[in-house]
């Protein structure tokens, strides 16, 4: 006989995976993008202001030792939802460009891969992404959206499918100006004057013809690219909501409260809904074209820069109030993270320093030096997770996806490779140590360093086969091409590798060498095996950053009006007036 009674009774026997009354926790994961660790007061700034984010460490764990799987934002995220390296999805890039700067591009994160959100959606999680993508949008036709956050599990998208750049912002110069800088002028003016010179006194004899078609398709060549730069706001700089766009170029002013009203409107109607939730909130900012909304800028120490983290910051603390107001801090597990390291070549078209901070840490974002890949990670969820906890053990932004999965009941995919570990033992305090004994630090597809943190051991080695060539001394890097490259020419290869310990040099100021380590020959032996091994794994996919799909395909072209008004759509009608910098409920 089958009494209710009964069940109840089992019910008190089976013990519950959590604390009682926490049935699927919600998550809210936040990153930032090119936030330096050294920005953060949590993470030892004293002079910018971050409350919010500070309080999320205070009140949970903070990872010291919390690193992006690479330094660009395209192969991160694309690990970062998937919890693999983005080799294995294509997402590491062969050549120089490590990421799409076209919207109408055909690369992307691939239909076959699973992001956590899909896996969460399947358990039946109301999903949501605001902000930045940056993970391709359509394949063959303006609106096929086979790699836009709906086919990878988010029901709602609000934001931009590409990335924020310094041409989406009037007055804020052109990322293009790198290109334009490595034209040789000089060389072109002194070949066409030799050209002209030995033609004129009959050294050579050039029909006028060629000659003419010749300058003609230099000067086509030129107005081509000055009409991509010119056009180029229109055509990548836009906003949508769900698969539609809805303003083209997007005004970016008050975008970060635009972005925040709306996620605080999701949240609200988690209320109504009996189901859990995954938000996953993606900042435009801090990357270039940096902007504020009225009320921070001036605001901080740090000119313009510094303003557009305190807005961050503010926009973290509306979410934290926001759970608070509906009762769900306790249900809901928040993440912040930063997809890579500063942007240390940000500096503006005026001399204005528009990048973050490393902190003690060497370089930053497109080099895995760790001021490139070691960003904040901050697990905040009161009642699971302690509070004031600091861990160092090396972890990744990919234990995101199975530390998310798991908690949200689902199983994880083991038709795969999942290079991300489950966090919750290391966070909860069960295990002392992280599950990754090894770390493949990669320079989009270039396997650039590993890091080994043996059993046993404090030690934590990094080796590096090869270091980008870059002068650290006034702070910019890789000034010259505006990013640090992974390719031939741009980088000094190491044999033996270039070995530290991270454990007694976190500034990767002195490489050891077989005096200064005794060891060195069997510890580099032991990592390169490491790598060998690693490397045995990886599978051929195709490559979503070839060129051709990095390419401009103009059948790709999203366009909210028509062609010949060159994409424009003033506003987006939906969130109504944009004259309104959003107010949200004081507490
Ligand atoms: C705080 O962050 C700002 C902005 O990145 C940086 O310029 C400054 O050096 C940092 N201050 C400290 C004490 O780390
Ligand atoms: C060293 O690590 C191994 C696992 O790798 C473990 O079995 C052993 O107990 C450890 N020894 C000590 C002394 O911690
Ligand atoms: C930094 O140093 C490099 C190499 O010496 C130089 O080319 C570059 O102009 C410098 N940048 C600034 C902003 O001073
Ligand atoms: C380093 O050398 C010491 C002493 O010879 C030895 O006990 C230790 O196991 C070695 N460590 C590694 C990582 O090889
Ligand atoms: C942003 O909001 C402020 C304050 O409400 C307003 O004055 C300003 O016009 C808005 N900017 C844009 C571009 O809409």
């Amino acid at each position: 006989m089958k009494s209710p009674w009964i069940l109840l009774f089992l019910g008190w026997l089976l013990p519950a995976p959590l604390a009682q009354g926490v049935s699927k926790p919600n998550f809210v994961l936040i990153m930032v993008d090119d936030l330096g660790i050294g920005d953060l007061g949590c993470y030892g700034n004293t002079t910018l202001k971050t409350p919010h984010i500070d309080m999320l460490a205070r009140d949970g764990v903070k990872l010291t030792q919390h690193l992006a799987a690479s330094p660009l934002c395209t192969p991160s995220r694309a690990a970062f939802l998937t919890g693999r390296y983005p080799i294995r999805s294509g997402m590491a890039a062969h050549r120089h460009v490590g990421v799409y700067i076209i919207s109408a591009a055909s690369g992307g994160l691939p239909q076959e891969e699973f992001t956590f959100a899909r896996i969460l959606k399947e358990q039946g999680y109301m999903t949501a992404l605001i902000g930045k993508w940056h993970l391709g949008l359509n394949c063959e036709h303006s609106s096929d959206h086979c790699h836009h956050p709906k086919a990878h599990g988010f029901d709602h998208f609000y934001g931009i499918p590409l990335t924020n750049l310094r041409d989406c912002q009037p007055g804020h110069g052109s990322v293009f100006y790198n290109v334009h800088a490595h034209i040789p002028y000089g060389t072109l003016v002194a070949t066409l004057a030799t050209f002209f010179f030995l033609h004129a006194t009959g050294v050579i004899a050039v029909s006028r013809r060629l000659a003419l078609g010749l300058v003609a398709l230099l000067i086509v060549a030129l107005a081509l690219f000055g009409l991509f730069v010119l056009t180029f706001p229109n055509f990548n700089c836009f906003l949508m909501r769900g698969e539609e766009v809805v303003e083209q170029p997007y005004v970016s002013e008050n975008l970060t409260q635009r972005m925040t009203s709306e996620a605080v409107e999701f949240l609200e109607r988690s209320e109504n809904s009996d189901r859990p939730f995954l938000l996953f909130f993606s900042f435009l900012q801090v990357h270039t074209a940096l902007f504020a909304s009225p009320r921070f800028r001036g605001k901080s120490l740090f000119g313009l820069y510094g303003d557009t983290v305190m807005e961050v910051d503010w926009t973290v603390g509306q979410i934290i109030k926001t759970l608070e107001r509906l009762k769900l801090k306790e249900k809901t597990l928040v993440y912040l993270t930063s997809d890579q390291g500063p942007h240390l070549e940000e500096i503006s078209v005026h001399g204005e320093v528009h990048r973050g901070h490393s902190g003690i840490y060497k370089a930053g974002k497109s080099t895995n030096w760790e001021g490139g890949i070691r960003v904040p990670g901050i697990f905040h969820w009161p009642g699971q997770l302690p509070a004031g906890k600091v861990i160092d053990e090396p972890t990744s932004n990919m234990d995101v996806f199975p530390s998310v999965v798991n908690l949200a009941g689902a199983s994880i995919p083991n038709d795969r490779q999942i290079d991300g570990r489950d966090l919750m033992p290391l966070l909860q305090g069960g295990v002392e140590r992280s599950e990754h004994e090894f770390l493949f630090h990669y320079c989009n597809a270039h396997l650039n360093a590993v890091r080994w943190h043996p059993a046993n051991s404090t030690s934590v080695w990094k080796a590096f086969f090869f270091t980008p060539d870059f002068y650290p001394k006034n702070g910019t890097a890789c000034f010259h091409t505006h990013a640090c490259f992974c390719t031939e020419g741009y980088v000094t290869h190491h044999d033996p590798p270039l070995l530290y310990d991270l454990s007694r040099d976190l500034s990767e100021s002195t490489p050891l060498t077989p005096t200064t380590e005794p060891n060195f020959t069997s510890i580099v032996e032991v990592m390169v095996e490491a790598a060998r091994v690693h490397s045995q794994g990886i599978k051929p996919v195709v490559d979503q950053l070839s060129v051709g799909h990095l390419l401009w395909k103009p059948w790709l072209q999203p366009c909210c009006s028509s062609l010949s008004q060159l994409c424009r759509c003033e506003q987006d009608h939906q969130k109504g007036s944009l004259n309104t910098e959003v107010e949200i409920h004081s507490n």
